[in-house]
């Protein structure tokens, strides 16, 4: 039976710009289980940095969390991350769950060498020998397969892009983190550093044995390397389940549609950037459902009922959010004329 490691409920967070609201993630609830891998997947500016970061509370200064509780299981005891004080969060951060947000390839700061990152991490932490540290720094280095004595007087600009991911990956694990969020971890990289990446990626959780949660647009990447698959649409989990029950029978016709747009899933990596339309804009909140402008299932119920996730008879830990959801989602959408502009 699995355990709960990480449990979202009812989480709203909004952005406040510079005219108006942006709801970025409403109401969503999601169980992570300890040990598992799971994949957030959905197009660009559907909320899954903004999931990801509320994790550890690492949202920027003109965001508000409007709803919603994120538990977090430690040991015995189960802390609501969104009560901690800033000095409790920096306990949990790096030592219990760690995240390398998006970006963070670039985000190595360019005038200190790599050993001094390993250093002020650990420094931060309550490590006090240099010696000690950089042991570890060494092993961890060794464990993604970089030479050590090398990368560790380097800075950072004298690193490939792969290179920096893989001392991103080992810095991140430098404190034995529990969890260990990757917010596009292989966006920036090429085809082959990416398959290296998450090969890797799989040792280093075999080894290490955490939680990782993987935020991703890139289907093929959450079908090799989740166990768990959850599908966000406009700030909403619309579909969460097993990574076989997601790409094989998808309820939902926004993932059928995901997947049907993506020409393969395995292979090449593939951006999801082809279904008809474009998500809604998240000022408004919607009175049904957010898909209705794009969904060829759509009818009047949709319009002015907001879908909940709701449990799949028959297929443990699959919910959906679809009043017309269905074991035939996939086939209906693939005979449906939807996608056909783009497949021709
Ligand atoms: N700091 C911010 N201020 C205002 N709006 C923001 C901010 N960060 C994100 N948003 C908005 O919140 C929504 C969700 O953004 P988020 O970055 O979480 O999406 P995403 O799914 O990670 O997208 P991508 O795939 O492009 O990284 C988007 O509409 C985005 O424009
Ligand atoms: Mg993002």
């Amino acid at each position: 039976m699995a355990t709960k490691h990480i449990i979202v409920e009812d989480l709203s967070v909004e952005y406040l710009g510079p005219t108006k609201k942006i709801y970025a993630l409403q109401h969503v609830s999601l169980e992570i289980y300890r040990g598992e891998s799971i994949a957030l997947v959905g197009e660009s500016g559907c909320g899954k940095s903004t999931l990801g970061v509320a994790f550890i509370r690492l949202l920027p200064v003109n965001s508000r969390i409007t709803s919603g509780r994120i538990r977090f299981v430690d040991g015995s005891r189960e802390i609501n991350i969104l009560e901690l004080s800033q000095s409790e969060l920096q306990k949990i951060r790096w030592s219990k769950i760690v995240m390398m947000a998006q970006g963070a390839l670039n985000a190595f700061n360019p005038v200190m060498r790599i050993k001094d990152h390993f250093i002020d991490t650990a420094y931060s932490h309550g490590w006090k020998n240099k010696t000690e540290v950089l042991k570890k720094a060494r092993y961890l280095l060794e464990r993604v397969h970089l030479d050590s004595e090398r990368v560790l007087n380097s800075f950072p600009h004298e690193l490939s892009g792969g290179m920096r991911q893989r001392v991103l990956l080992s810095l991140g694990l430098f404190l034995n983190p529990e969890v260990v969020i990757l917010d596009e971890p292989t966006t920036a990289l090429d085809i082959l550093t990416q398959r290296n990446i998450i090969e890797l990626l799989k040792e280093l959780k075999k080894e290490f044995n955490f939680t990782l949660i993987f935020i991703t647009h890139d289907l093929s990447l959450a079908a090799e390397l989740a166990d768990r698959v959850a599908v966000m649409y406009a700030g909403k989990i619309v579909e969460v389940g097993d990574v076989y029950n997601i790409f094989g029978t998808p309820y939902h016709p926004y993932t059928a549609g995901l997947i049907t747009s993506t020409p393969k899933l395995r292979g090449k990596s593939t951006e999801i950037t082809s279904i008809p339309g474009s998500p809604p804009n998240l000022s408004e909140i919607f009175k049904g459902c957010p898909f209705y402008e794009r969904c060829p299932l759509r009818s009047s119920v949709c319009l002015n009922t907001p879908p909940t996730l709701t449990f799949v008879d028959g297929q443990e830990g699959h919910f959906v959010a679809c009043h017309h959801a269905s074991k035939d989602t996939l086939s209906k959408i693939r005979q449906s004329d939807w996608l056909s502009t783009i497949q021709k």
